[in-house]
């Protein structure tokens, strides 16, 4: 039974329960073969009303922030592995109270909290900068010359701290495999004389294990040699393969509008507010039964119901000429979307729900006007 679009309250992101189990079946699938961690990363998807599902696969998580680590602590009933570019007198107790690895951006941030982190028997790792990613996108490149993230070989030097037990770095941006071996290879040649007094390495996020085409026995193959040469636990903290194409951000078309023979639908949803990655980024993304422009046929902008002027993206080609009261069906839209979402505008939030084939659609959470109020004083 396929999703009827035309059952779901709009807007709404919906999960799609079927695709999600595929992902996360795969990603345990690579757990197990390379006998390393696979954390669930927070930053990318963060839907707690679904974490009863990524129980059931015994994942982790990874958190950048003191309310990361609570919800993985609360939600998932796991300690998360931690890491953000500075940490704060008022909230690194409770950080280490809900993590069981902490990564330090620098030696000055791992002076000042060492103790307090020895305490607490949290485990204590730093995090390096290569000073290489292949992301072509400057914003998803943490190793551009002057970056803030990391230590660099030459500022750590020949030695580690004692209190170091882990190295942690991410570089990669919706990679593959091969994209991670380029950095090991980095990796190894900058800090491999570190290694043999370690017990952990985080090789961070980005790794696209669940798109089509990856390689997975190449990856499950450079963990194992990265373990066996260097005797190290070996943890990834991926967030966009989790949700990687589960689901889509249903809308409606309110009105139709033309201007220099440019037609835009104005949806009930924005770009800027609920799919900012593809203004930041930026990307186009995809619609459901539509292609990218074709001469000669139906051709339409689609609006942000945001008044940003530059809320909006050009343009989708469709059989027919489109109406208000149409759906447009925005794919591939979990990861990156409801963690990064605003109320600008006072426009309301998409509902989220979930839906498979046995139960149909289940509404998690509607949003009100309480919700834009409460956060604004
Ligand atoms: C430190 C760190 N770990 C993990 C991730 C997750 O990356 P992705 O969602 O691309 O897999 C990120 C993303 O920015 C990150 O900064």
């Amino acid at each position: 039974m396929p999703i009827d679009f035309n059952k779901i309250p709009s807007p709404c992101y919906v999960i799609d329960e079927p695709l999600l189990r595929k992902n996360l079946e795969l990603i345990k699938k690579v757990k197990e073969a390379a006998e390393v961690d696979i954390l669930v990363s927070f930053k990318a998807f963060s839907n707690w009303g679904v974490f009863p599902i990524f129980k059931e696969y015994g994942f982790s998580a990874s958190a950048s922030s003191l309310n990361e680590a609570r919800l993985a602590f609360e939600e998932l009933g796991v300690k998360a592995h931690t890491y953000s570019p500075a940490y704060e007198k008022k909230t690194i107790a409770d950080i280490l109270k809900y993590s069981s690895h902490i990564s330090f951006n620098s030696i000055n941030q791992l002076q000042k909290y060492f103790k307090i982190t020895n305490q607490n028997g949290v485990s204590i790792g730093l995090r390096v900068n290569p000073e290489f990613s292949d992301s072509p996108y400057d914003i998803y490149n943490p190793c551009k010359p002057g970056s803030r993230f990391g230590i660099t070989a030459d500022q750590l030097g020949d030695t580690l701290p004692q209190v170091v037990e882990g190295l942690h770095f991410h570089t990669l941006f919706e990679a593959d495999s091969f994209a991670l071996e380029k950095v090991l290879t980095i990796f190894i040649d900058k800090f491999g004389k570190l290694l043999p007094r370690l017990k952990w390495v985080n090789m961070g996020g980005g790794h696209l294990i669940t798109k089509r085409g990856y390689d997975i026995d190449h990856l499950v193959k450079l963990l194992i040699d990265f373990k066996n040469n260097y005797g190290v636990e070996v943890i990834l903290e991926p967030g966009s393969a989790f949700a990687y194409q589960t689901g889509y951000l249903v809308s409606t078309i309110l009105d139709i509008v033309e201007n220099n023979g440019i037609k835009t639908a104005i949806l009930d949803v924005s770009f800027t507010c609920h799919m900012p990655d593809c203004l930041e980024m930026p990307y186009k993304p995809v619609i459901l039964g539509a292609t990218d422009e074709k001469t000669g046929k139906p051709t339409y902008r689609m609006g942000g119901i945001s008044c940003l002027a530059g809320d909006y993206i050009g343009n989708w080609s469709f059989d027919k000429e489109l109406k208000p009261g149409d759906k447009i069906i925005f794919d591939d839209m979990i990861h990156y979307t409801t963690v990064k979402t605003t109320m600008f505008n006072g426009v309301n939030h998409p509902s989220l729900g979930i839906w498979n084939e046995n139960s149909g659609f289940r509404l998690i959470k509607e949003f009100t006007y309480q919700d834009y109020k409460n956060r604004l004083s």
